[in-house]
C-alpha cells in the first residue's frame, strides 16, 4: 500500500515537527531526556547485557547500542519484522513466564509503556527482579492515571477506547489491551519496593502531546492536558520510574 505508507511519513514527519514548541512552552524536560539520563546513569562500565522488556517496535536503547554487549527483547508478540537492533528476541509473558530467563541474566531493564498493559504487575515486577543480577535496575516509563485525560481514557469502556486508541495510535498494531492497575506514582513505587526493588526513584513528565502527535486535533488536546497539568507534578500524565536490586 505505497500510498498508505507515504501518507504515515507525512503524517510522522509532521507530527516530529510539532514537538518543537513543548520546550518553547515549558514542557520539560520530556520524557525521552528523564528515561534517557537515568539508562545513562544505570549502564555499567563495560558491555552490559540489556533486556527491553515489552519491546513492541521502538527502543531508547538503540541509542545506547555501543554500550550494550548483549541486547535482548521479550515481548508477548514477535515484531515482524525482526528488530535490527537485537541480539535475541523471545516470547513470553512478563507475568507469567517466570523462567523465560534464568536468574541474575541482565545489568539493566528496560520498560517501556508496558506496565499500563500488565495484567500482573506485582509478578512482572519480581520477575524481572530476579532476571536482573545484584546492583542492576529497571526503568519504567508508564502513563499516570492521576491526570483525568489519562484517567479518563484508561476507564472508558473497551467497545470505546478501542476505536480512540486506534485512531491515535500509529497503526492499529500499536492498540495493545490497556489494563492501568498500577498506574499512579505512589502505586508504581510501592509495587517496585514489595518486588524487592531499592534506591527508587519516581518522576512525571507531560507526555500527552508527544503521544498523539501525529494528528493536529489530538496534539492540540494533548498540549491542552500537558500545559493544565504541569505545575502539578504529580498529575503530569507519564511516570518514568527506576528501581536497582540490592547488592552489587
Ligand atoms: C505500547 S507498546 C510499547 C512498545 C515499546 N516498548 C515502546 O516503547 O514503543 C506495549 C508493548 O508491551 C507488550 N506487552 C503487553 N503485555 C505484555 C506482557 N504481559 N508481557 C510481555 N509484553 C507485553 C505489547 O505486546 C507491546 O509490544
Amino acid at each position: 500500500m505505497p500510498n498508505a505508507t507515504a501518507s504515515d511519513n507525512r503524517a510522522s514527519k509532521r507530527g516530529r515537527g510539532r514537538l518543537a514548541i513543548l520546550p518553547r512552552l515549558g514542557l520539560v524536560p520530556s520524557t525521552s531526556e528523564v528515561v534517557n539520563g537515568f539508562l545513562d546513569g544505570a549502564l555499567p562500565a563495560g558491555q552490559a547485557a540489556v533486556l527491553d522488556a515489552g519491546c513492541g517496535r521502538l527502543s531508547a536503547l538503540v541509542s545506547f547500542r555501543s554500550r550494550i554487549g548483549r541486547l535482548v527483547g521479550v515481548d508477548i508478540h514477535a515484531p515482524d519484522p525482526p528488530l535490527a537492533w537485537l541480539d535475541s528476541f523471545q516470547v513470553a509473558d512478563l507475568c507469567a513466564d517466570a523462567d523465560a530467563f534464568p536468574p541474575a541474566s541482565f545489568d539493566l531493564v528496560l520498560s517501556s509503556f508496558t506496565v499500563e498493559h500488565l495484567a500482573d504487575t506485582w509478578t512482572a515486577f519480581e520477575n524481572v527482579g530476579r532476571w536482573l543480577r545484584p546492583g542492576g535496575s529497571l526503568v519504567i516509563s508508564t502513563v499516570n492515571r492521576r491526570h483525568p485525560f489519562v484517567n479518563a481514557y484508561l476507564s472508558l469502556p473497551t467497545a470505546l477506547r478501542r476505536p480512540l486508541q486506534r485512531a491515535i495510535k500509529a497503526s492499529a498494531a500499536d492498540a495493545h489491551p490497556l489494563v492501568g492497575s498500577c498506574n499512579t506514582p505512589e502505586l508504581l513505587r510501592q509495587a517496585l519496593a514489595d518486588a524487592g526493588f531499592e534506591k527508587i526513584e519516581v518522576r512525571t513528565t507531560g507526555n500527552l502531546a508527544h503521544a498523539w502527535r501525529r494528528r493536529l486535533p489530538s496534539f492540540v488536546l494533548g498540549l491542552i492536558g500537558d500545559l493544565a497539568a504541569q505545575p502539578f507534578a504529580s498529575r503530569r500524565s507519564t511516570i518514568v520510574a527506576i528501581g536497582t536490586v540490592a547488592g552489587g
